[in-house]
């Protein structure tokens, strides 16, 4: 065991079947301490599956999930690029930047390359550079693209609908072109920050919706993808729907846990039943809206509770993998912060090389 003071930049070198740390700079308040985890006899050996299941020695083991094989875990994560054509034939078609984006990686050993949020129809998208998945053209341009990442990784696609967050501009001052202003929708006709206030979706919409994801993954399996991600967080409608600060709804699809879930949940059930069953199936969320009784901040909002309790019913309909990150669906929400998150450490439960 190695203890390391703060602010202080130190080797530490184990012996033969134990981890070599290095350079673990301690730029937190407390100290930390670091220990070996358990490992095999040889010093490069890869772990079994069975053990140490929550130690970084997995990332180099290959994981199986139905019958897709991705010889590591080092993969990339959706990065949407503002890069597609935004108009014309092409419009949504990705194009040579996604593929040196998506190909580099690939090319470079990364075992899954994933694609970026992918609109499933065009005012689905959240600015009119995104990428689309709707038409032929597209198929095959993500075609050209899968076919690449394959030979060196598994190639995914992640799908969304950008609701009440659609029609903005790129991140960055754009001298070609402001922001589009089609009419957004969303669960509630509520705004996010200063964006427009949506359209509150009707019941005919919401199951339009459902199918267009369907439609889409079934685009996706033919472009040649092995792996899709619905993206059900960062404050796209399927969060939208799920959490309380943002779905004021009282028909069917608000009100209850249940009710804010149906429309997520709908959606997983009709993309497992239009993607192949011999491929896996991944879930972005937001465990939080950094509201409610995750925090000291009263309003309501998505808690990791309820995170817990969406997980149990996405495995019940074939979900494969959830992708856990956070908010970005109240933009007031005030997110606690930590250098490193060496205070949350501090106070969590340790992690096994802790
Ligand atoms: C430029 C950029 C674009 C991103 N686009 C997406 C996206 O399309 N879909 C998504 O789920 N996350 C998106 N993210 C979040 C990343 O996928 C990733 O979760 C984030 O950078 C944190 O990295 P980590 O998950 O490895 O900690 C984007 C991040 C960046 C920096």
């Amino acid at each position: 065991m190695v203890a390391v003071d703060r602010a202080r930049t130190t080797e530490c070198f184990f012996g033969p079947g134990e981890y070599l740390l290095h350079n673990i700079e301690n730029i937190g308040e407390t100290e930390l301490i670091f220990s070996t985890v358990e490992h095999l006899e040889s010093a490069n050996a890869a772990l079994p599956l069975d053990q140490n299941q929550d130690s970084y020695a997995h990332l180099f083991n290959p994981l199986t999930l139905r019958e897709v094989t991705s010889a590591h875990r080092a993969w990339m994560s959706p990065m949407m690029q503002f890069a597609a054509a935004p108009d014309g034939d092409d419009v949504g078609t990705p194009l040579d930047w996604h593929l040196q984006h998506l190909g580099s990686p690939a090319a470079a050993g990364v075992a899954l390359v994933m694609v970026e949020a992918t609109a499933i129809d065009p005012v689905g998208r959240s600015r009119v550079y995104d990428v689309g998945l709707w038409n032929d053209r597209q198929t095959m341009a993500f075609r050209r693209i899968a076919d690449f990442s394959a030979q060196g990784s598994v190639p995914g696609i992640q799908l969304v609908h950008a609701g009440r967050k659609g029609s903005t501009g790129r991140p960055w001052p754009d001298a070609d072109r402001g922001p589009e202003t089609w009419g957004t929708v969303g669960a509630s006709p509520l705004s996010f920050g200063r964006l427009p206030s949506p359209s509150e979706l009707s019941i005919d919409e919401v199951e339009s919706i459902v199918q267009s994801f369907a439609a889409s993954a079934r685009r996706a399996a033919v472009a040649g993808f092995k792996v899709l991600k619905l993206h059900g967080g960062h404050g796209y409608p399927i969060h939208q729907f799920l959490s309380p600060n943002s779905n004021i709804r009282t028909d069917r699809y608000g009100g209850s846990l249940e009710n804010r879930m149906r429309f997520g949940l709908d959606v997983v059930r009709t993309v497992r039943q239009s993607w192949p069953a011999g491929l896996p199936l991944f879930f972005r969320a937001s465990a939080t809206d950094w509201l409610g009784s995750d925090t000291d901040d009263p309003r309501p909002g998505w808690t990791v509770d309820d995170t817990v309790e969406l997980a149990s019913r996405l495995k019940e309909l074939g979900v494969d993998l959830m992708d856990v990150s956070s908010g970005r669906s109240a933009p007031h929400a005030r997110i606690p912060r930590s250098p490193l998150g060496s205070a949350r450490r501090s106070r969590s439960p340790p992690l096994q090389w802790e």
